[in-house]
This record gives structure tokens, sequence and C-alpha cells, in this order.
């Protein structure tokens, strides 16, 4: 497992790769990693012949400035917890790196930014794509591996690949719970005992919309589930949102041939946690 901290140095390791005909995969993390990102990497290990793992926490896609602060940052830590899985590099590049002039790349993503994260983090999705895109220019991969925890970023690293013509394969991998059904998230780090336990009810009102689902209408089972994290104490809705996986746009009588899935985001205090379920 090699450790490079700068672009120059990568270029070099990634040089060396063009004359070999090896599978590269390629893993992007902001670090402070959990299992969640660990079975990314798994995954990866399994089907590719080189394996890459960049840390960078990416300023341009937080819209605001505390959030990008009290991002966790573990680097010692993160490092320990990839050497087992031996991945060929991790990559932690510096914002000079990656920026070595500002980036004023505006994407268009049509609905699909438009909507939930995007909705209430105004730039964050172009942030992402603007980071991913540099990076996959960098990396050159050939695979990609993404969690389904971000439904929505996963949907919008799919259109980017289409629009920027990449020939790099996006696998979404599913979503690593803890015991008490807590989405994993680097977020998680940032919660209290009592907050994480408080957290769980997050998947609990999805499992509940799951399940009344098509018993109830959307609509009857969106207004029950946003009903129950209204009367939940310590927990600050800031959407649940019952969406077509494809487009993203809200469904109220689903046909057959579409897949819909629950998303939700949230505030306990001044963490940010994400999470969804998509229904059979
Ligand atoms: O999902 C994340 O951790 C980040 O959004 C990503 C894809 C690494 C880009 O910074």
């Amino acid at each position: 497992m090699e450790i490079i901290y700068n672009l120059p140095d990568f270029r070099e390791f990634r040089s060396l790769l063009d004359s070999q005909s090896k599978s590269i995969g390629f893993v992007p993390t902001m670090g402070a990693l959990h299992n969640g990102h660990l079975s990314l990497i798994q995954k990866a290990m399994e089907s590719c012949e080189i394996v890459i793992v960049s840390i960078f926490v990416n300023p341009t896609q937080f819209n605001d400035p505390n959030d990008l602060k009290n991002y966790p940052r573990e680097i010692e830590k993160d490092i320990k917890k990839l050497s087992p899985l031996n991945p060929n590099v991790i990559f932690i590049p510096g914002v000079e790196d990656i920026y070595p002039k500002p980036d004023t790349r505006i994407f268009d993503f049509g609905n699909l930014d438009k909507v939930m994260e995007g909705a209430t983090r105004p730039g964050h999705f172009n942030g992402v794509a603007q980071v991913v895109s540099r990076l996959f220019d960098i990396v050159r991969p050939h695979k990609a591996f993404f969690g389904q925890k971000d439904f929505q970023q996963l949907a919008i690293i799919k259109a980017m690949v289409l629009q920027l013509d990449y020939k790099i394969e996006i696998v979404s991998c599913p979503i690593i719970r803890e015991e008490n059904g807590l989405a994993m998230s680097s977020r998680n780090s940032l919660l209290t005992e009592a907050e994480r336990k408080n957290a769980s009810f997050i998947y609990k009102i999805l499992k509940e919309a799951k399940a009344s689902y098509p018993a109830l209408t959307i609509e009857e089972i969106s207004n029950t589930a946003v009903k129950k994290f209204e009367n939940q104490p310590g927990i600050n809705l800031i959407y649940f949102e019952i969406v077509d996986s494809k487009s993203l746009a809200p469904v109220k009588t689903p046909d057959n041939s579409s897949e819909i899935v629950a998303c939700v985001a949230v505030k306990i205090n001044a963490v940010r946690l994400i999470d969804n379920l998509i229904f059979d």
C-alpha cells in the first residue's frame, strides 16, 4: 500500500500503469472512513487488479463554511483502517493539486440537482461534479465505486459520466448500517452516544414507510412519516420525499414500471444526516 500526497507523484505512479493492461478501480472518499467505505474498497478489490482510494475533503461541495470546518478529518486513523485491506494506492492530494486554479465549471443536471439535497444545499452537486470529474481525469479508472446512501449523488455522477462521455463504469454499492439501523456515515462520528441512538429513528421510519406501501397512497405515507419526524424530539426534519429512482421527481401515483425510493434528510443538532430506502 503506497501513500501518495501530491499530484506529480501520483502522475508518475499512474503513467507506469499505462503500459500494463490492468483493470483500475477507484474509490473516491473524503476520509473519516467507516465500514461503508471499506465495503466499497472490498468490492473494488474483488473486481479490479489495481485499487486506488483517494482522500480529499472537497471545499467546493460545501455550501456552509461551518460544515466544511467541522467535517471530520482523521488521516492517521484512515490509513490504519485501510492497511488490512491493502489497496494499491491511497492518494491524498492537496487543494492546490485538485484546483491549481479555481474551477468555474457549471454543470447542468436538469431536475436531478434541483430537488432534495440540491434544493437545500445550493451548489453542492456542482462541487461534487467538479471534484469527481477532476479525480476521474487524474486517476483514469475503469470502474468507480460509490455508496447508495448518497442516492442523489449517485444519480448525478451517472449523469455526469454520460455528459462528459467518460468510459468509466459506475458501480453502486449497498448502504451499510450500524447495528441499530443508522446508515454509516463519516458524520456519525460527530454525534453523541444519545444522538446516535436517536438517529436510529430515521431508518425505523423509512422501514415503516416501505411496509405501508402499497396499502397506503404515497401522499398518506409521506404525511405519516413527516408527522412522526415532527413528533420526535431531537431530530429536525429537512425533507422526506418519495421520488422516482431515475428522475428523482416526486412520485404521486407510481406506475408498475417505476422504481420508487424514499429519501430523507434530518439535522440532529448541527449534524446533517441523509438516508434512503428503495420500495420494491
Ligand atoms: O461521497 C463523498 O464522500 C464525496 O461526495 C465524494 C464523492 C468523495 C466527492 O468529494
